[in-house]
């Protein structure tokens, strides 16, 4: 049962740490819409999710182990697939097939032929397709793009980007591109409005945590289309928190995004201080605001019938695959 007429139904493929983070906070936060159906291959997980959700909305979403059920559920206006990364094109597919919208989880697909693929249906479909890359909906990657577009630090020479989480356990070096250097390389796509068009990969010293699929910590040099030099530092074991900064050295300034989240601007001999304080564990910590920023963009853009602005779509996310299958290539 839909609590209002007006909710827009949302079912949810795949609920570990992302889906339910999402079903928690379309609950919680954003009005409009209602978690009205799960699917999870592991039931116990996806039971609990339905009952969390049913505490905080009175609406008890229905539980499938079928993706075709969840898709033909009729109360199933939307979804958001939060499954593996490797079945994200797959899921993506099915969903646009069966007429659904869809919020995607990033990236769009974990191989560059599979990416081509799904953008292709997408591309072809009435279906609205939004690709997660949430900090386009962070407050300090929002208040950065503005200032470099006043135009007053005149061109954007260097970008320079460390992302580091604190275990990793299953990670492989190819995933350290497609699953974490992609969040880097949409929003460097989106600040700098050019694409990325040479990755390379430089090994560090490899830490005593890493699996041995995993070379960590590593390095990813890129160039954008006019000439940005940008580099990604990513330490998947950190062990001490989680980290995501970032730097743009312009033709007047430093633009840094701090660790905790804060634009701090040098500029005129003048340095600000770095924000002292405890890191989060995880990204679920770091950018709440923006995934509840990111899940009322999109019940916006249901509402509307048209994607917000400032999502990643499919063809964003094709474009961040194909620049990380060059990174995969250079492994
Ligand atoms: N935007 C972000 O900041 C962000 C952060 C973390 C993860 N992610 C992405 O979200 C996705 C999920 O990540 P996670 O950390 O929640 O992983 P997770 O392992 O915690 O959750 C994945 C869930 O999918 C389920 N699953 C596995 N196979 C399935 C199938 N065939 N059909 C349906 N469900 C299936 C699992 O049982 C599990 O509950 C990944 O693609 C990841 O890259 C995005």
């Amino acid at each position: 049962m839909i609590k209002s007429a007006k909710d827009i139904g949302i079912g949810i493929i795949g609920v570990g740490i992302m889906g339910k983070g999402h079903a928690l906070y379309l609950s919680d936060y954003v009005k409009g819409a209602k978690v009205v159906a799960i699917y999870d291959t592991n039931l116990t997980t996806a039971a609990n999710v339905a009952k969390e959700v049913f505490k905080k909305t009175k609406v008890l979403p229905k539980v499938y182990q079928d993706i075709d059920q969840l898709l033909g559920d009729k109360s199933v206006n939307s979804v958001i697939i939060a499954s593996p990364d490797h079945l994200h094109a797959k899921h993506l597919t099915q969903s646009v097939l069966a007429g659904k919208n869809v919020l995607c989880e990033k990236p769009l697909a974990s191989t560059v032929k599979e990416a081509k693929k799904v953008a292709k249906i997408v591309r072809e479909s009435k279906s609205i397709v939004g690709v997660g890359f949430m900090r386009r909906f962070d407050k300090a990657y929002l208040d950065l793009k503005k200032e470099i577009n006043t135009g007053k630090y005149g061109q954007v020479l260097q970008i320079r980007c460390t992302s580091r989480n604190v275990s990793s356990p299953n990670a492989t070096t190819s995933m350290l591109l497609t699953n974490v250097a992609v969040h880097e390389i949409d929003i460097i796509r989106w600040l700098l409005g050019e694409d990325i068009v040479s990755v390379k990969v430089n090994y560090a010293k490899v830490t005593k945590k890493a699996n041995p699929n995993l070379s960590d910590p590593i390095s990813v040099i890129c160039k954008s289309e006019s000439g940005v030099l940008i580099t990604i530092d990513i330490f998947a074991n950190s062990t001490y928190g989680y980290e995501v900064g970032m730097e743009v050295l312009t033709e007047n300034g430093s633009l840094v995004i701090e660790n905790l989240g804060s634009l701090n601007i040098a500029k005129n001999f003048k340095l600000p201080g770095r924000k002292p304080g405890t890191l989060h564990k995880d990204w679920m910590g770091r950018f709440k605001p923006a995934y509840i920023a990111e899940l009322k963009a999109f019940i916006n853009s249901l509402q509307k019938r048209k994607l917000d602005s400032n999502f990643a779509t499919a063809e964003d996310g094709l474009a961040a695959s194909i620049a990380c299958g060059l990174g995969v290539k250079s492994l």
